[in-house]
């Protein structure tokens, strides 16, 4: 007896087919029954109609589209969005166009970005598969290369890189289309005499991380990107210093509370692109594992490092003593603490949502699903659980903690709003960014200016013309979100939390 079943489970049939060789008065008859089978996958039916994890994957990739900094491209998708910052380096008589406006200002900030696409990366080494199959691994692609193309333009010469345009004063007292700015493009470099290992060291882990992303890809930008990574690690390194002392503007806005932990994270990242043992024995000989986080951030990297440690020390490649084994337990203790398991758990707000800042809070969500659906990963591929003070926790229970998160900022929640934009029927309408807030160029060319914006746009009680899709915003502690475009901490996206969303949504779609 053959059997053969097809199942589609996106019209919810199934058919079994069943091939008999019935033996009858001495010969072989051979008989095809084809039963149809309905409700087939009932269960993954349900699912699918709880969250779209599909579709959000395709709005988080849109939104990098509309973040885009730059001449666009002919395929640009987002067409709400014209050409912007033509001139950036021009007061430093360079070519510094292209890459992402940070949040909901015109500011190119390098930390912010050089994390962003870090977590981009990561996303799709981790999910390729994923993001593959869901025809979104090209449009990955893509958003990683506008934030490289744009590192590599910065990375003038080896001890050189240039780190912020744009001045947070002026950019924030005018409100205008990234089209339309008539702000200041100040261009901000470190250098010697300058230093800033954690934006440099960030901007190394972005480039190898990128470089891994795309060897398969373009072989001689892999290299290129590994050949910025390599000479940025060592800029940071022989040259300490905090990048938000060397840049004074970036303090007001982004101010770095150190850089061990970017050391840490470059060098892993560095490690896992060139496997060269320097690396590794920079990681084994650091002097501070930097204990257990309580946050993953564009600030603090370290749970990022104590993961990749952890990966190497579960691969073999790492010895699992000394320091290693400090950033192994550090990485669980943080994994543990999301899953509740720990003795200094993550707290939830009253509809269950992580609760970690005030301020875009979502950010820390991201972060906090996208390290448990990795180290699920990780975990499953080693046939093992975590074992935490409060119990074991298997990699399907950390998977099914990581939807519930996801579930609740796609609608699961006491407001049953979706807090991404352009994601199920009730979805932010007045979120704070300038180029959603104005009406489209591409309908009204009439330049906006500096404070008409603001009397014309951001003070006016309607939501706001253009629609960024896949931006995340964040409900405040008590589940509550007033949808008040002046509401710069609740209301204003940024590319640090939908990079790692990225890669969260390809695992659950
Ligand atoms: C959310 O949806 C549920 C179920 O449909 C409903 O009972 C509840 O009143 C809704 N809450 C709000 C704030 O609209």
């Amino acid at each position: 007896m053959v059997c053969v079943c097809k199942v589609n489970c996106e019209s919810n049939i199934g058919f079994l087919i069943v091939v008999v060789d019935l033996k009858s008065m001495g010969m072989t008859v051979r008989r095809v029954f084809v039963f149809i089978i309905l409700l087939f996958c009932s269960f993954q039916i349900l699912n699918a109609a709880s969250a779209d994890y599909k579709k959000a994957l395709t709005n988080s990739l849109l939104y990098f589209e509309g973040q885009r900094s730059g001449k666009l491209p002919p395929n640009q998708r987002v067409n709400w969005r014209g050409d912007s910052g033509l001139k950036d380096g021009q007061d430093a008589r360079i070519n510094l166009v292209g890459g992402y406006y940070d949040a909901g200002d015109n500011l190119k900030l390098g930390f912010p970005l050089a994390f962003t696409i870090t977590m981009l990366s990561w996303s799709t080494i981790e999910f390729e598969d994923q993001l593959s199959e869901h025809k979104e691994l090209k449009n990955a692609l893509d958003a990683i290369k506008w934030g490289t193309d744009y590192l590599i333009k910065a990375h003038t010469d080896p001890n050189v890189f240039y780190g912020e345009i744009g001045d947070p004063d002026s950019d924030h007292s005018c409100w205008q289309r990234p089209e339309d700015m008539t702000t200041p493009r100040s261009s901000y470099k470190l250098d010697e005499q300058h230093p800033g290992s954690d934006l440099a060291a960030e901007t190394a882990a972005a480039l190898a991380a990128a470089s891994i992303v795309f060897k398969s890809v373009d072989k001689k930008y892999s290299s290129t990107m590994l050949l910025h990574a390599t000479q940025l690690f060592d800029f940071a390194k022989n040259h300490p210093g905090k990048y938000s002392d060397s840049i004074p503007p970036a303090r007001q806005i982004y101010s770095s509370s150190g850089y061990e932990d970017e050391m840490l994270w470059g060098a892993a990242w560095l490690y896992r692109a060139t496997n060269m043992k320097k690396y590794l024995d920079y990681m084994g000989g650091a002097s501070d594992s930097g204990g257990v986080r309580t946050e993953f951030s564009w600030d603090d990297k370290f749970v990022g490092a104590h993961v990749l440690a952890a990966k190497f020390v579960l691969d073999g490649e790492a010895d699992a003593s000394g320091i290693w084994a400090q950033y192994k337990t550090q990485a669980e203790e943080y994994v543990c603490s999301c899953a509740q398991k720990s003795n200094q758990n993550v707290q939830k707000t009253p509809g269950g949502l992580f609760w970690f800042l005030p301020w875009n809070n979502n950010q820390y969500v991201a972060t906090a699903t996208f390290v448990m659906s990795v180290y699920s990963n990780y975990l499953s591929s080693k046939g093992a659980s975590l074992q935490c003070s409060g119990g074991d926790v298997s990699p399907d229970h950390l998977t099914s903690l990581v939807r519930s998160q996801v579930d609740y900022i796609l609608g699961s929640n006491p407001r049953n709003m979706s807090y991404m934009v352009g994601y199920g029927s009730n979805f932010p309408q007045k979120i704070h960014h300038r180029g959603a807030s104005i009406v489209s160029i591409k309908k009204d060319p009439n330049p906006v200016s500096c404070k008409g914006g603001f009397q014309d746009w951001f003070y006016k009680d309607a939501p706001n013309p253009n629609v960024l899709v896949g931006a995340v915003v964040s409900p405040d502690g008590n589940d509550k979100y007033d949808d008040s475009r002046n509401d710069f901490q609740l209301a204003e996206p940024a590319t640090v939390t939908i990079a790692p969303l990225v890669g969260v949504l390809a695992y659950l779609a």
